[in-house]
Parts: structure tokens; sequence; C-alpha cells
């Protein structure tokens, strides 16, 4: 998109979380809470980003990588925060999107919709509000007899107010950058805190006779801010519903809803189901007609063919399991590559760890490897090969195709016997 620069505001120090993590840092369904925002802005086609940092300045610096970020000293309020992103802008003159590094759940269409909306009028300002039952904690928008913003009121004062306002501010707003920089100058600190409010541009803009729009979020849940370990838990609950009705709708049943966790990112086809307590995190794909769970775990980098079945107390990370195997009780496979059709008996484990480094499993197409056995890292399983109830094949020690191993250590049995054995 031409023309926009987004000021992430993420230097907070986030005092009601009670932690040691920037609070942009703590996760919902394993991504950091500015993570979603910055994938919203890159939604909405935004590419130019200064993320403003201070509290755990190392941390966030080191999460967000090659990002351009400047540092706001001291933490003196929002207003102080943007004014520290002027010298990063210099010379521009287009419009400037601030948004809170701390507002998770704000959609790329409704970053789109703002930008949108402040460019198709003259304003200054257009600020995104939202309308809710309890306003409290959040900025309340004070409207003049014409309908206009006349200012935005915090918390501490507007409980003076006699008349509740319903309508709230979000933390994302769309300013003309010479209005923005000229106001925030202006801007006197708020007497106790000696903070500067963004906020109290809005008025400052007003009094020199500029306009200021809005746009209203029809979704409420979309301007939860993470203020507390609460509204984490809160922002997490509604995320998860959100990928979980983006699988559904994709054709997939996902028996109870409330018991499962996908974290965003995860693909499922058409004619998967999903039984309950299942925990699926990133990066995992999974192909069609497959049954997962109850009781699965299937941790990041994994990927599933068709028609596979992977049962209960199974937990499964960097993995692929190829089409038609079955995985289906108390299972763990790390750092492993299944053929298709092959059987994973209950209670199998591979030992990728040795305890300085992971190592891998290969196991063939058709292989079985019945209850109980254990596979030690880094060994092959060839094609068609049977591994015995109970058996532990050392690492190195491969089992050819079609080859027969039992026993602790595993041995081969020998052509004939084997033969008879799978019989
Ligand atoms: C802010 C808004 C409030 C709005 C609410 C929405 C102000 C004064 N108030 O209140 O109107 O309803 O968000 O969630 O802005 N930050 C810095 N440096 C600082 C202080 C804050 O970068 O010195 C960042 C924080 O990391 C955060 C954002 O600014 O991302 C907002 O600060 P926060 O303390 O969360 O303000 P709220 O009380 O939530
Ligand atoms: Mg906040």
């Amino acid at each position: 998109m031409k023309d926009i620069v987004a000021v992430v505001l993420a230097a907070g120090r986030g005092t009601r979380m009670k932690s040691s993590v920037p609070k942009v840092l703590h996760e919902i369904l394993g991504k950091p809470v500015i993570g979603y925002v910055l994938d919203s802005l890159n939604g909405a086609g935004v590419r130019d980003i200064v993320t403003v940092t201070g509290f755990g300045n190392d941390r966030l610096k080191a999460y967000l990588k090659d990002a351009r970020t400047v540092v706001q000293k001291e933490l003196l309020g929002s207003g102080d925060a943007v004014g520290t992103a002027k010298k990063a802008l210099e010379g521009y003159t287009g419009d400037v999107l601030v948004i809170c590094g701390d507002t998770p759940l704000v959609t790329s269409g409704t970053i789109s919709g703002i930008i949108e909306k402040h460019r198709s009028s003259t304003a200054s300002l257009t600020v995104l509000t939202a309308v809710l039952k309890d306003p409290t904690g959040y900025g309340r928008i004070e409207r003049d007899g014409n309908n206009a913003i006349v200012k935005i009121v915090e918390e501490e004062k507007a409980q003076l107010y006699e008349e509740v306002i319903n309508e709230v501010n979000v933390g994302t707003y769309c300013f003309r950058a010479g209005d923005l920089f000229s106001a925030l100058a202006e801007v006197k600190p708020d007497n106790r805190k000696r903070e500067f409010f963004i906020t109290d541009t809005v008025e400052i803009l007003r009094k020199r006779g500029k306009s200021v729009e809005s746009v209203t979020v029809d979704d409420i849940s979309e301007m939860i801010g993470i203020n507390s370990r609460r509204d984490l838990a809160e922002a997490t609950r509604i995320m998860k519903t959100r990928v979980l009705e983006r699988i559904m709708d994709g054709g997939v049943t996902i028996e109870d809803p409330a018991s499962t966790t996908i974290y965003g990112g995860v693909s499922v086809g058409r004619d998967s189901v999903i039984r309950p307590n299942t925990v699926i995190e990133s990066n995992v794909r999974i192909g069609e007609r497959c049954v997962i769970g109850p009781f699965a775990r299937i941790r990041p980098d994994v990927e599933i063919g068709d028609d596979v079945e992977v049962g209960n107390f199974v937990e499964l990370v960097r993995a692929r399991i190829g089409s038609g195997s079955k995985v289906k009780h108390h299972t763990y496979l790390g750092d492993a590559t299944v053929g298709s059709n092959a059987n994973i008996g209950a209670g199998t484990i591979t030992a990728n760890f040795d305890g300085k480094k992971k190592n891998k499993t290969v196991i063939g197409d058709d292989v079985f490897v019945g209850i109980g056995a254990r596979l030690v890292a880094p060994v092959r399983i060839g094609k068609g090969a049977l591994i015995g109830a109970g058996c532990v094949v050392l690492r190195d020690h491969d089992v050819p195709n079609g080859a027969t191993a039992v026993g602790v250590p595993a041995r081969i049995l020998k052509r004939k016997k084997q033969q008879g054995a799978r019989r």
C-alpha cells in the first residue's frame, strides 16, 4: 500500500501483567501478541512498519529480528512513544497508522477499513472506536451535538462524568503525518503520571478546526487490549474460536470445539475429524479423511497424509506420516518419517534425543511395528519390515526391507522363520 507507515506502540511495561516478559511477547496460541498485530498490518498491505520498543527492549528486538525499531528511553506514555518515531519518519508526508502492539485481535480488514476511510475524507485524524456495554478501562469518545468527536477522555477522568459513554478508543489511529507531529508537540503531560497521551491530539486538532473522523468496529472482540493475564486468556479464547471456525468452514468436523486447541496457520483437509481434547500446534498440515484424537497432541512441523488415524495419547513432533498409516495409541514419534500404510503399534516410542542432539527415525511404507517397540535413532526400518512386540532397535542398527526384527536388543530373524512369522 502506498504512502502509509505504521507505528506500533510496544514500549509499555505492562505493569498489570505482573511479568518480567514484555506484555506484547506473551503468547496466544504459540505466537506473541505483537506477532498478530504485525500479521494484520501485513494482511492489510502495510509494509513499512516502525515498532517502538522500551521495556524488555532486547527480548523484543530479538523477536522482531530485522524489523525497523526505535527505542523509547523513558516510558512517558503513548504520546511520547509515537514522538520517538518522528526521527525515523523525517521528511515523510503521507499517512501514519498508529496501532497498539497489545491489541492482537484487530483484523487486517479493519485496518484496511480505517485507512480507506481516512483517505476518502479530508480528516486530519481517523480514530477506530467500539461501542461497549462496559467501557471501563478504555478511553471514552466524547462527541458534540453534531456527532463530531471532540476529545478522548481517559478512564480516570471519565469517572467524573455523570453520563456513561459507551463508545471507546480501540487504540488504532490514522493521521496525516504533519498534523500528527505538530499536534504531538502541543500535548502536555497528564498531571499525575507525567505521561503524554496520544489521545490528547484529538482535542488539539479539533481546536485548530481540523476534522477528526472515526470508524467503528462491528465485532467488539477485535478491540481487546492485553493488559492483564485475564485479558490474555480472553483473547486466546476468541482467537481459538476464529481458528476452529475457519477449519470447520473448510469441511472438517471438530467434535468438541471447547476442548480442542488448534494454532493459527494449521491446515486440515476435508472430511477429517478432530476428536475431543486434541491440541494441534503451529506448522501442521493434515490431509483429507483423517481421524485425529481424542487426546492427541500434534506439535510443530508435522505433515500428515490422507486417511491417517492418530489416536489417543499420541504425541508427534517434526514428523511426517504417510497416507493410510495408523498411529493409534500411546505413542511418541519425534523427528520421524513414517511411510504410507504403516501400522505403528500401541506404545511405540522413537528415542530421538541422545542427550546431546536429536536424531532421525525413518520407517518405510507398509511397516508393521508391534506394541511397545523402542526405536533408538538414528535408525531406519526398511519397507515392509516387521518389528516384534517389545523390541528395542538400537541406533544405527537399520532393519532391512521386508525383514523381521525381534527381541532386546533387536535381532533379525532368518528369512524362512520370518516368512512363518509374518503369516
Ligand atoms: C490506551 C489508550 C486508551 C485506549 C486503550 C485501548 C492512551 C493514553 N490510552 O490505554 O484510550 O482505550 O489504549 O487498548 O493511549 N506504550 C508505549 N510507551 C509508553 C506507554 C505506552 O509504547 O510510555 C504503548 C503500550 O505498549 C501499549 C500502548 O502504548 O501498546 C497503549 O498503552 P497502555 O498502557 O496499554 O494504554 P491503555 O491504558 O490500554
Ligand atoms: Mg493497553
